[in-house]
């Protein structure tokens, strides 16, 4: 399979920095920033991929951001955007989510973060906690979408956004404490599924008739794919037609309230899931019956996508000692955890499956596509696994933008009491 890095970048890379490794790479960064930049703004859902020099980055191309939880503020602040809101200009960081805890109420209240809530106590939870300010609602239109059960964003199994009967509701509470809720948002992840989309782009309308006059934002949330199966590699998502479908929704309302609304976009997987890489390495080749297994140093607390969704990531092999690699096997692809569901090549469901690719030996590197978004971003302890290191890959060299965890910082918060 064609990538981004060259093979010797990435041996080097990895006896540089050791693996499991994360590399993202800069230009394809770039490439997807400018694609969605056909929206008037386009905001980072930074839960993708946090690291610092990537927010930094997609800040640099002209982005804003999303934040969904209070470290999430603070990462944001730290990469450079501000807090503020001022009327007629878009706020650089927005908090979304379902809930406050009680650092995030005292970080929006600190630095003026912009909030689209999620659930009506949060308008009553912030108006207690002495704030007032203008609002956005996420709502949830009734009906969802999502390639998976745990990523459907929408319909009353959800427990995402405001209910659309209850947006009424919403906005007397919030005028009732001196604010005004001047944006709609959804996020239901329609995908390709420009039929289903459309209808997201239908009951955004619908819900706009609530606000009337006041409405000046609409998000489109984020959603939009990648492909992730090699055989899908040409058939990307038409992101114009995308554009246009939510275009038309805005100029619907446009029409009906007389005057210009924004229209928000805010993706996370489109714009780093192509960029990143997994690299790891081979540390043992062995047959359990029949089957061909390729177990790695790198588990499901690196990437834990394959485990928890049953996501496919392409896969390619580099052989450590520069030889061909022309032969081809089917082999299973597993990790060193101490737990049977820790396999990279899985479906759905748990069920593991075999894939074709080349003959490899202990010590060549496996590296594992598309792996930028939710990738090192979703990574855990569990094993007392220490966070892999992340590096990005720009002007044809690897920079380290995070250390690879220590084990004294593994254990640091931990306390032995007397007993
Ligand atoms: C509110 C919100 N916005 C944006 C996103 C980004 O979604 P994606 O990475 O699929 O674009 C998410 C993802 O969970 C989300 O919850």
């Amino acid at each position: 399979m064609k990538y981004s890095i060259p093979d010797s970048v990435l041996l080097k890379a990895a006896s540089e920095y050791g693996t499991p490794l994360w590399i993202y790479d800069r230009a394809t960064i770039e490439r997807a920033v400018k694609d969605v930049q056909v929206f008037d703004t386009v905001r980072f859902a930074q839960k993708a991929c946090p690291n610092l020099s990537v927010v930094s980055l997609i800040r640099k191309l002209g982005c804003v951001v999303d934040a969904v939880s209070a470290g999430e503020i603070v990462r944001a602040l730290k990469a450079g955007f501000k807090g503020g809101q001022q009327k007629g200009k878009v706020p650089e960081i927005v908090y979304t989510a379902d809930i406050f805890d009680r650092d995030a109420l005292e970080l929006v209240k600190k630095y003026d973060i912009a909030v689209n809530v999620g659930s009506p106590d949060m308008i009553q939870q912030l108006a207690d906690f002495g704030v007032k300010s203008e609002l956005t609602i996420r709502v949830n239109p009734g009906f969802g979408h999502g390639h998976s059960r745990k990523t459907n964003t929408g319909g009353d199994l959800s427990k995402h956004g405001i209910w659309h009967e209850q947006i009424k509701d919403c906005i007397k509470l919030a005028q009732s404490n001196g604010m005004w809720i001047t944006g709609l948002h959804m996020h239901i992840g329609s995908g390709t599924d420009f039929e289903h989309l459309a209808q997201v782009c239908d009951a955004m309308v619908d819900a706009s008739r609530h606000l009337g006059s006041h409405l000046r934002t609409i998000s489109a949330g984020g959603g939009l794919p990648i492909p992730y199966h090699e055989e899908e590699k040409g058939n990307r998502i038409d992101v114009k037609a995308y554009y246009d479908l939510w275009d038309n929704a805005r100029k619907r309302i446009q029409q009906s309230i007389g005057h210009d609304v924004h229209l928000e976009v805010e993706p996370g997987r489109y714009l780093v899931a192509e960029s990143g890489y997994l690299v790891a390495e081979i540390r043992a080749v062995k047959k359990q019956g029949s089957n061909l297994f390729y177990l790695l140093d790198a588990g499901f607390t690196d990437l834990v996508r394959p485990s928890f969704y049953g996501s496919y990531h392409a896969i390619s092999v580099v052989a450590r000692d520069g030889r061909e690699l022309n032969e081809t096997v089917d082999a299973v692809v597993a990790g060193p955890l101490c737990e049977s569901g820790d396999v990279f090549t899985q479906e759905e469901g748990g069920f593991v499956v075999t894939r074709k690719l080349p003959k490899a030996q202990v010590g060549d590197l496996l590296i594992l596509h598309d792996a930028g978004a939710y990738g090192a971003a979703m990574s855990s302890n569990y094993n007392s696994r220490r966070y892999a290191a992340e590096t990005m890959y720009t002007k044809g060299e690897i920079k380290l933008v995070r250390e690879r965890q220590t084990f004294e910082q593994l254990l640091q918060n931990d306390r032995i009491i007397e007993l």
